[in-house]
């Protein structure tokens, strides 16, 4: 985690209950419950849940909810691909979507 990131959750950490993790969607600090996935994370940091977009620059976003479409893949910790609807919350987790793939 670099040092915004760091600053990003320790501003969010006093807010939160026992039960919840702190990731970095997009940049952005948000706190979900323990054993939320990414996609929830998602949903809760973004007003619309855009994880990738088409070739021709179309939104996508996530179908099946379990594993099988493959529309709900982003980059969490520098790792491309990844399935936000299989995989569980961590702390300081860093999840970067289509939304913050625009705006390099
Ligand atoms: S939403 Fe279909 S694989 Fe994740």
């Amino acid at each position: 985690m670099n040092v915004v990131a760091e600053a990003l959750v320790e501003a969010i950490a006093p807010n939160t209950t026992l039960n919840a993790v702190i990731v970095l969607i997009d940049g952005r600090a948000v706190a979900v419950p323990v054993g939320s996935t990414v996609i929830a994370a998602i949903a809760h940091a973004h007003a619309t849940v855009l994880t990738r977009t088409s070739v021709s620059g179309l939104p996508r976003g996530p179908v099946c909810g379990m594993g099988i479409c493959q529309e709900c893949r982003v980059t969490i910790d520098g790792r491309a691909h990844q399935l936000s609807c299989q995989t569980l919350c961590q702390p300081g987790m860093d999840v970067r979507t289509a939304a913050s793939e625009a705006h390099r």
